[in-house]
């Protein structure tokens, strides 16, 4: 099957991937991850999203394409000049909104169970403050994380981190965790 033919890519995504290129941002989601955070942004109408790791702004555009006009999503990453790529294609939505902070200290200031999907895409939210992240996520709500399978671009040692943290993940009494074999390999964990 040809899946990335059944995949609708955001009307955003030419605009950001050229962008991504010039800057040589080297860490985007794939189309994939992206066409699997549309649907579950789809399913949370009126949701308040949260990315971890916004990069140029490539899961971001997925994020936006499947969620409705009542949800809302904030997209934290501590580099201005990948963030301003997405800042630039999204200037004229008002469900996003970017914060140029370190991940754990915007994590630190948000009440638990606050959003309905949390897709953790910088080492912080994952391999950093995973608890941090976790507790944000309402009952319901989704944890999303990708690059579970070998990456070329990891730095020497980040394979033996993928059993440590699928593991924990998988003995979390708070959540239901399914890891796919789709783009990069994907979990997806759901609070109960
Ligand atoms: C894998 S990339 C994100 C890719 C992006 N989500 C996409 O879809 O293409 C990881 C991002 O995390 C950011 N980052 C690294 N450390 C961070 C931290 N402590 N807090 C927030 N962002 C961080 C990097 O600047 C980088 O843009």
């Amino acid at each position: 099957m040809d899946d990335l033919q059944y995949i609708q890519e955001p009307p955003a995504l030419p605009e950001i991937l050229a962008a991504t290129e010039a800057l040589g941002f080297t860490m985007a989601s794939e189309a994939r991850t992206g066409a699997l955070l549309q649907v579950l942004a789809a399913s949370k109408p009126a949701g308040r999203l949260l990315e971890l790791g916004t990069g140029t702004g490539i899961a971001t555009s997925w994020l936006l394409s499947g969620m409705d006009k009542k949800s809302t999503l904030i997209s934290v990453d501590v580099s201005e000049e990948f963030q301003d790529v997405a800042r630039r294609a999204f200037s004229s939505d008002p469900r996003v909104r970017f914060i140029t902070q370190d991940a754990a200290a915007f994590l630190w200031c948000q009440p638990p169970s606050t959003f309905d999907l949390v897709f953790a895409d910088a080492m912080t939210g994952k391999y950093e403050a995973l608890d941090e992240a976790l507790a944000v996520v309402k009952p319901g709500g989704f944890y999303v994380i990708d690059d579970m399978l070998p990456q070329p671009n990891w730095p020497e040692g980040h394979e033996k981190k993928i059993p440590v943290l699928q593991s924990e993940l998988a003995q979390n009494p708070l959540f239901h965790v399914v890891p796919i074999v789709w783009a990069s390999g994907i979990v997806i964990a759901v609070r109960k």
